[in-house]
């Protein structure tokens, strides 16, 4: 097997799809390793986690910079000297700049907790259940320029019960989260996909699909 990419998540909480990637990557046929996890706030719960998991961490507290470009070019001192070769951001908490994504392009991946395009931004879940829609999830996608935009890799759907609150929502999107970001990295390391205009091509011939639709009434 070639290389194992390196990568780094970046979180600003409690990190629960960290895990799910870390979980992931201790298979000897993962294609990734978790070589550095990042936190904009050193208290988050997911940094405590990250380094009793043994791995690499660093926090680059956001508040003590005078902007977002001088707090994006710390934390790009930091992964460069961590050689990293690729980004997910899991529960990452702050917008960043054209220039930083330039740096990553098509090397970073976002998961959001909404099938994409519908419901960018916050608060997905009660907006989705307002919206009455009968089908939500969540997608991961590289990240570009505009706020959860960038071509998808790969999306799971969960169905919207009568009784769904907020809460019991997300806590099922959630569970899908952690099987997808995994799967969806995977794809990304193995070299599986291509980014063609908007589009990820190639994961239909890949081990594991890029569209999970659980079955679950
Ligand atoms: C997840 O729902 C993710 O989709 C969103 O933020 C939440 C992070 O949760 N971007 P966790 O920190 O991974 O538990």
């Amino acid at each position: 097997m070639s290389r194992r990419l390196r990568v780094a998540i970046l979180i600003s909480g409690r990190g629960s799809n960290m895990d799910a990637l870390i979980e992931a990557a201790r298979a000897p046929d993962f294609p990734a390793e978790i070589a550095l996890v990042v936190s904009n706030r050193p208290e988050a719960a997911g940094l405590a986690k990250a380094k009793a998991a043994g791995i690499a961490v660093a926090a680059v507290d956001h508040k003590i910079y005078a902007g977002r470009e001088e707090f994006e070019r710390s934390l790009q001192i930091v992964l460069e000297t961590h050689a990293i070769d690729l980004l997910c951001l899991a529960g990452f908490m702050r917008l960043l700049t054209p220039w930083f994504i330039g740096q990553w392009r098509e090397r970073m991946l976002n998961i959001h907790p909404a099938l994409l395009p519908a419901f960018r931004g916050l608060h997905t879940h009660e907006r989705a259940l307002a919206e009455g829609v009968k089908i939500h999830g969540c997608t991961v996608h590289f990240v570009v320029p505009e706020m959860d935009e960038g071509p998808i890799v790969a999306q799971a759907a969960v169905d919207v019960r009568d009784s769904d609150t907020p809460q019991t929502l997300a806590a099922r999107v959630l569970e899908q989260e952690h099987l997808l970001y995994p799967r969806a990295l995977r794809l990304v390391a193995s070299g599986a996909v291509s980014v063609v205009g908007n589009r990820v091509l190639g994961a239909a011939s890949a081990p594991e699909p890029a569209l999970v639709v659980p079955s679950s009434g």
